[in-house]
């Protein structure tokens, strides 16, 4: 009787897991570095990939950009200040707001942790 119970708990465990895999879309916190490292390249590296631009202020590389305890404006480097500068924009910076999803945005901030 006991066992049988036992097998039934599994049986409804494995269930839930299922219908919440199916409902919930897939990994939505989990970040996508190699579609971040895609979206870096069809929306930053423009700027700040390249010296040189004909620009007032030069963007900054962003290599080690967590590494350091702020960003080059000083601001912390935090993933939040930075979500929000790729939201709003900084300086001569555009805002991304209606590029980029919070998904994009994810999955970029997961590329820009990976760049050493
Ligand atoms: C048109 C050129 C341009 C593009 C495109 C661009 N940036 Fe920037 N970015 C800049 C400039 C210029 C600055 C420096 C702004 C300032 O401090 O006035 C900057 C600054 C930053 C900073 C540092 C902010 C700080 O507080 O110091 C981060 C992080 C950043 N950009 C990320 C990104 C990301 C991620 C993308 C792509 C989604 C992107 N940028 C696209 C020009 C650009």
């Amino acid at each position: 009787m006991r066992r049988h119970l036992g097998r039934g708990l599994l049986g409804w465990r494995l269930l839930v897991v299922a219908t919440l895999s199916a409902i919930l879309p897939c990994c939505s916190d989990r970040r996508n570095i190699q579609r971040g490292e895609e979206l870096f390249q069809e929306n930053c590296a423009i700027c700040h990939a390249v010296s040189n631009l004909d620009l007032k202020k030069q963007p900054p590389k962003l290599d080690g950009l967590f590494q350091s305890k702020t960003l080059p404006s000083g601001a912390p480097a935090t993933d939040e200040q930075v979500r929000r500068t790729i939201i709003n924009g900084i300086g001569t910076m555009p805002a991304f707001d209606q590029r980029l999803s919070s998904a994009d945005v994810n999955d970029l901030l997961g590329y820009l942790h990976e760049l050493k």
